[in-house]
């Protein structure tokens, strides 16, 4: 099957199945958020991260960026490090690591005292398949925009002439966003939609990154799309969008959320789960 029957829908299925129906090089960006440690293997189906790792790099465009949003379980007082080993592995299918960014969570859950600090982030591990093609930076303002902070930046203009200039350029209005970006989760009126999946990130999250490594019209997918964050902020910002998930229900949810309808019905072998995952606590 083409892509083409693919675009704008939310299609229930394993992720692995559907995207190998996908043409090589077919999707611009990837945005999602796989299930945590402790779904490792549920109900007789298992998570297959390095066929999915290798098939994402299969389906990406060169230039084009897998954004990965995950987090860790501490399991018997230690922290698993799934998420640095499956960043690890995303390096040996071929892609670079392009920027390990966190996502900074203002309201995290609190937690019984168990001799750590409160977790309060996740990681955002932007992959790129070669160098990157798209990057619409965020700005953000700087704080002593217009000053001329005197004294403080030098130049040798040659390597005889010692003599140096006072470089006083005025501080810009605006610098690139740093990358530790803050949301507050599930509490947001647009997140709203998103209540009865366990798991959904912020819209603003899915807004921040869709913006910075695409461009409108170009294909974004979530191959495991949950409530359908990804899809309705691409839609919104006038990308198409492919989103995948195994459980019925959340595709269902998604659509809803969506407007979209149900015209496709691949016959795949589909597995309903206990879908329950690390951000459901929040
Ligand atoms: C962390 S949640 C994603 C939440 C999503 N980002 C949102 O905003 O709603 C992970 C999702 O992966 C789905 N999933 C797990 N294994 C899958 C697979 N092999 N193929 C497709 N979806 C899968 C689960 O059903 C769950 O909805």
């Amino acid at each position: 099957m083409a892509i083409a029957e693919f675009i704008n829908q939310i299609i229930p299925g394993d992720c692995l199945e559907v995207m190998s129906r996908f043409e090589t090089g077919a999707i611009d960006m990837v945005l999602t958020s796989p299930p945590y440690d402790n779904l490792r293997d549920y109900q007789g189906y298992v998570f297959q991260f390095e066929a999915i790792a290798k098939e994402l790099y299969r389906v990406l465009k060169e230039g084009g960026v897998v954004v990965w949003v995950v987090g860790d379980a501490t399991i018997e007082g230690s922290e698993t490090g799934t998420s640095f080993k499956q960043a690890l592995f995303f390096k040996e299918v071929g892609f670079n690591l392009h920027d390990t960014m966190i996502f900074k969570k203002r309201n995290p859950i609190p937690q019984i005292y168990r001799r750590r600090y409160n977790n309060e982030f996740e990681y955002m591990f932007v992959f790129s398949k070669g160098p990157v093609a798209t990057h619409n930076p965020l700005m953000v303002d700087c704080l002593h925009a217009g000053l001329e902070l005197n004294g403080t930046t030098y130049k040798n203009y040659s390597k005889n002439d010692q003599k140096r200039a006072k470089l006083a350029k005025p501080v810009k209005n605006q610098k690139i966003k740093g990358n530790i970006w803050e949301y507050v989760v599930g509490k947001n009126l647009e997140d709203q939609e998103a209540k009865g999946h366990p798991a959904p990130f912020p819209c603003e999250l899915a807004r921040d990154h869709i913006s910075s490594w695409s461009n409108a019209g170009e294909l974004i997918l979530d191959p495991m799309c949950g409530s359908g964050t990804t899809c309705k902020v691409a839609q919104q910002l006038g990308r198409q969008f492919i989103g995948i998930d195994i459980s019925q229900d959340y595709c269902e949810m998604a659509r809803n959320r969506l407007g979209v309808g149900n015209k496709l019905q691949p016959s795949l072998p589909l597995e309903t789960a206990n879908h329950s995952c690390q951000r459901s606590l929040l």
